[in-house]
């Protein structure tokens, strides 16, 4: 059986083809890749542009594998209702991008969406302690967020042992911790040691187009 904590790989569409995404999902093994990173971007929050809702609903229609929300755009207030609507497994928004997070957090959470809380590599770890109780998910980006195939910053491990204590000190048993970028199969097992289980794989999933195989080998040494 699996358990809350079961390391999960998610895959960063990004770092391929969106434009044939519908048709290549289909090769994806639900056995292998857990869940669909898809990563919203507004040109605003982050200088890149990449899709909205549409994209998202269209994409789901195409896999059984669950997708995980990553919004990086400004007041996510604004429009979370249509990103509820395409009933991922999470939606995650940044702290930085709005002045309620709260609010919205319990408005995902309310529709029975998992609602995940991230931060920058500039933003400390102790900024989202005092709301982590309205999360169910914490996001550590270790890069700065816009593209796909930045190198990890080594840094975001302090970030991840702080929060994890933070959980662990609370009895916020539930709360899983995410770790998005640069992640590879080098680094893979020091980020599950430091406390994160929901890992975002982009570039490395995607590296010779074998998904599959790298997502099984990276599972293997996060848990190893
Ligand atoms: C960065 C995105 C990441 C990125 C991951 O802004 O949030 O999800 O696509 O890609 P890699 O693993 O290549 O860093
Ligand atoms: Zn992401």
């Amino acid at each position: 059986m699996k358990t809350s904590k079961d390391l999960l790989i998610s895959v960063s569409i990004i770092a391929s083809d969106l434009s044939v995404m519908g048709s290549s999902v289909a090769a994806f093994d639900p056995h292998a890749v857990d869940l669909l990173h898809m990563d919203v971007m507004d040109g605003h929050f982050v200088p890149n542009l990449t899709f909205g809702p549409g994209y998202i609903g269209n994409l789901r229609k195409n896999s059984s594998i669950p997708l995980d929300v990553h919004l990086m755009i400004e007041k996510p207030e604004d429009s979370i209702e249509k990103y509820i609507e395409t009933s991922p497994w999470c939606i995650t928004i940044h702290y930085e991008s709005t002045k309620f997070p709260v609010r919205v957090l319990e408005l995902i959470r309310k529709k029975g969406i998992r609602a995940g809380i991230s931060i920058n590599p500039s933003t400390p770890a102790e900024s989202i302690f005092d709301i982590l109780e309205y999360a169910d998910l914490a996001l550590v980006m270790s890069v700065d967020p816009g593209f796909f195939g930045q190198s990890f910053m080594d840094m975001s491990l302090k970030k991840i042992e702080k929060i994890r204590d933070f959980i662990e000190k609370n009895g916020y048993t539930g709360a899983l911790i995410q770790v998005d970028g640069g992640i590879n199969k080098d680094n893979i097992k020091s980020a599950v040691n430091a406390g994160a289980s929901v890992i975002v794989a982009g570039s490395s999933a995607f590296k010779d187009g074998r998904i599959n195989e790298n997502v099984k080998e990276m599972k293997i040494l996060g848990n190893r």
